[in-house]
């Protein structure tokens, strides 16, 4: 199978098909993976440091330890000047993009979010992703012309009866008009899934896949879903917990059927396999890192889901340990922004994207 790339039908049946390879094959199915990375993005790692500038959240998703009705959480929302005291730490070279991420609602107003997004943009040189969930498109269309280059927003499972079950009162349906304002709009655009969800089927861990290919997405971020006990689901187990294979197989396959998404190698994959998630998941299809940043006071109150790695170290030290992670792996530090390859819309102040054109065509 590693040999050569073979001609690939990008259907259900082979995402199933090698979502079912078994040891030896399973070794083969990531060197694929880790080909198609390294011929389709090389072997840069780009580094994007997140701030969870706020748990404030009116949602009550029931797999989040952040969910409006988790009582036991200490919230909190950084002022528009630590973000920018942050972001500005971060821009030593190593990391060219700040993450802001929140829980949904607006916390700090989208006026105020649109003010961080310009400034953080006229004082640094960093790439602006936004991560709070769904809003209008009127928004989303607000701070891009503040100056935001991306968008962060998973679609969680491509199965529209589970979104619902997962999410009170709000639709799956919306989420992906969501997804198409912000393509729609010219916003550089990730999204993606949680694995092993109770009630996900074989079939809809196919389909979520396929959804992330259907969508063309520019990023994709997917991690094991892991049990909060401070939620419904705590008691749940990840229907995977007995085969995690599955969770790199899950990855190998998204690359294989996305060649040129950025892929990052998410947290929750060190929080199930400690030390070694995230390297491992950089050698089976991804190629981006996200070190958190939030000032160390607050991230103990940032617990989407439990045995979060990170907690206890300084930010610089999260970088620090991200750039060794990378090299020793014989990858590099990507330089600049990394933007999509895709050729969604970038910025002309950090226009240093390779194939960047003012204007995407969806009719792909
Ligand atoms: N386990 C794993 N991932 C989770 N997320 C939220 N809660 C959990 C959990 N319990 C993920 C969601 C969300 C992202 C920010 O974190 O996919 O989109």
């Amino acid at each position: 199978m590693e040999k050569t790339i073979p001609h690939i039908e990008y259907t259900k049946k082979t995402a199933q098909q090698l979502l079912a390879v078994e040891e030896p094959e399973v070794q083969g199915l990531y060197r694929l993976a880790d080909r198609i990375r390294r011929d389709h993005m090389g072997d840069d790692v780009y580094i994007r440091g997140i701030i969870e500038f706020s748990n404030i959240c009116a949602n009550n998703c029931l797999y989040c330890g952040i969910r409006a009705g988790n009582g036991k959480v200490a919230r909190y929302t950084l002022s528009a000047d630590e973000i920018l005291e942050t972001a500005s730490a971060m821009a030593t070279g190593h990391q060219m993009t700040v993450v802001l991420q929140s829980g949904e609602t607006p916390a700090l107003g989208d006026e105020v979010l649109g003010g961080i997004i310009r400034r953080i943009k006229k004082e640094t040189p960093l790439a602006v992703t936004v991560s709070v969930g769904n809003r209008p498109r009127e928004t989303y269309r607000y701070w891009k012309e503040c100056g935001m280059d991306r968008y962060l927003l998973r679609f969680e499972t491509s199965d529209p009866g589970l979104f619902l079950r997962l999410h009170p009162g709000s639709t799956l349906e919306e989420r992906l008009k969501c997804l198409n304002d912000l393509q729609d709009i010219g916003i550089q655009t990730g999204s993606g899934f949680m694995i092993g969800l109770p009630g996900e089927t074989p079939d809809i861990l196919a389909q979520n896949i396929l959804l992330c290919r259907e969508l063309d997405l520019d990023m994709i971020g997917i991690g094991p879903f892991i049990p909060h006990p401070d939620t419904p689901l705590g008691k749940e187990r990840n229907i995977y917990d007995d085969n995690r294979e599955m969770f790199f197989k899950t990855l190998a396959v998204l690359r294989v059927f996305n060649p040129d998404a950025h892929i990052p190698a998410t947290t929750a994959y060190d929080a199930v396999f400690p030390g070694e998630g995230r390297d491992l998941a950089l050698r089976r299809g991804a190629n981006i890192f996200m070190p958190n940043n939030t000032p160390a006071c607050h991230r103990k109150d940032y617990f989407l889901y439990p045995d979060k790695p990170g907690v206890d170290d300084p930010a610089d030290q999260c970088l620090e340990s991200a750039v060794a992670r990378i090299r020793a792996l014989g990858r590099n530090v990507g330089e600049g922004p990394g933007h999509s390859i895709k050729g969604a819309h970038v910025a002309p102040s950090t226009s240093k994207a390779v194939g960047a054109s003012p204007s995407r065509d969806r009719s792909r």
